[in-house]
């Protein structure tokens, strides 16, 4: 793409971010975002990077909203573009921006980020995934299916509760023979906050599948998800 269009896209996305976070509480719904980026709605046949092993980022790419700023075939983006990218999509800089920063950094990489070697994030890194396999480097469709069937089970009139989840991750650690990490467990956290459970006390089984396939669930957290939103899930 020549230079000039490519400076207006990125513009947009980091005005959009900034424009959001100058409104206060309230981030785009799923409804906004299906609308605004139509290859992560529930009809979209546009194919996920499996590469992408956080299924957040997986959502961002297959959205479209990094294509101007990640070169055709690669996987590294600038930290900063990926920020306020995470940001339309209703995670703050300060929340998202600091796990970007840090997994740059544990990569190696001064200010990018290799969404396709999120496996090498230090800390943020583990061997108990929900829908990659032990060691694995791409999702596994067979893990996540198992996940998603299991957690299927444990849906109440297709409704989740935080420890269903919990149960899930770690029944998966236990049979991989990994102990759970503090940030294997945030990550559920995050899936909880992001879908909407904190402020309805569930989430939507379908939601957890739309998210797992890096498609907009049809429920999202109203507000941003932050350090204290995290907090709020148990
Ligand atoms: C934008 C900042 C973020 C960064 C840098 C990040 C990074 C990562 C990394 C490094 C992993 C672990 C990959 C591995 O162990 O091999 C991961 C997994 C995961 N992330 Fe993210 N993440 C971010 C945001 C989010 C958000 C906002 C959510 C939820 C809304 C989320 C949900 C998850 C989940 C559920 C997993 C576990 C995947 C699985 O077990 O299969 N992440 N992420």
């Amino acid at each position: 793409m020549p230079v000039f269009p490519r400076l207006v896209a990125l513009s947009t996305v980091l005005f959009s971010s900034v424009f959001l976070t100058a409104c206060g509480g309230e981030s785009y719904t799923s409804a906004e975002l299906s609308a605004m980026y139509p290859d992560i709605s529930a009809t979209s046949t546009k194919p996920e990077d499996a590469e992408i092993l956080c299924p957040f980022q997986r959502l961002l790419k297959r959205s479209g909203i990094l294509d101007d700023a990640i070169e055709k075939g690669s996987f590294e983006i600038r930290n900063r573009t990926l920020t306020a990218a995470a940001e339309v999509f209703g995670c703050t800089s300060v929340a998202c921006g600091s796990a970007i920063s840090y997994a740059s950094t544990a990569q190696g990489n001064w200010r990018t980020i290799e969404l396709d070697r999120l496996h090498e994030a230090g800390l943020l890194s583990h061997n108990c995934g929900l829908q990659f396999d032990f060691g694995g480097i791409t999702v596994s469709d067979t893990r996540r299916a198992a996940t998603l069937n299991r957690l299927a089970e444990l849906a109440v009139d297709g409704r989740l509760v935080y420890e269903d989840l919990m149960t899930v991750k770690q029944e998966t650690c236990d049979q991989e023979g990994v102990d759970m990490t503090v940030f294997g467990e945030t990550e559920v956290k995050l899936i909880y906050a992001y879908l909407g459970g904190p402020e309805r006390d569930y989430i939507e089984y379908s939601d957890v599948d739309k998210f797992f396939h890096a498609t907009m669930p049809d429920y999202k957290a109203t507000g941003y998800v932050n350090v204290s939103l995290i907090g709020q899930v148990q």
